[in-house]
């Protein structure tokens, strides 16, 4: 810990939620889930995101048929999970175990690249500071491509 900063806590339950400051009060701790803006951060990230879904003619058609509502309320709930909000994702659909879920579509490098673009403008419209949209961005690009399961298109 540097020198200069300080911390706060609070109390709630037996667990303790410990804050760093630098000396400007800038917050340097709490979950990434908290510090990007919570629920409403993810569910317009989630929202803008099947928006792009809904007109990409590779990506829509494996899909579930009508609106994509369940489909995004599934990706929103395990994204505040991931990122250290509510566990609801855990409780309703268990382990995520991405690569087994996705197993069933066919993810070429064609997808994984619409995915990617789809997602990007959609965390575009968040607008988050540079450091915050990096951590996002690592993330969500490197599990694309971790998805990646056939090389045809
Ligand atoms: C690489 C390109 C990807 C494609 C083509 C793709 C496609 C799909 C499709 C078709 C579904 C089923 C929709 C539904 O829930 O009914 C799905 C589900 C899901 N995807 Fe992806 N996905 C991709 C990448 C990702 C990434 C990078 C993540 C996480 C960061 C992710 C997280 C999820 C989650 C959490 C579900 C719901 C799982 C469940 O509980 O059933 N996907 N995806």
């Amino acid at each position: 810990m540097a020198s200069n900063s300080q911390v706060s806590g609070e109390q709630a339950g037996n667990t303790q939620t410990v804050r760093l400051t630098n000396q400007s009060g800038e917050r340097v701790g709490g979950s990434f889930y908290d510090t990007v803006g919570g629920k409403e951060t993810f569910r317009k990230l989630v929202a803008e995101f099947y928006k792009l879904v809904e007109t990409d003619e590779l990506l829509r058609p494996m899909y579930p048929e009508g609106d994509l509502t369940e489909a995004a309320e599934r990706l929103q709930l395990f994204l505040e999970q991931y990122w250290g909000g509510p566990t609801t994702y855990q409780e309703l659909r268990g382990h995520p175990r991405l690569r087994m879920r996705h197993a069933a579509f066919k993810i070429g490098p064609k997808a994984r690249d619409n995915w990617i673009r789809n997602m990007r403008a959609a965390q575009d419209t968040l607008n988050l500071p540079p450091l915050l949209d990096a951590e996002l961005w690592a993330y969500l690009e490197r599990a694309a491509h971790s998805l990646l399961n056939t090389f045809e298109d």
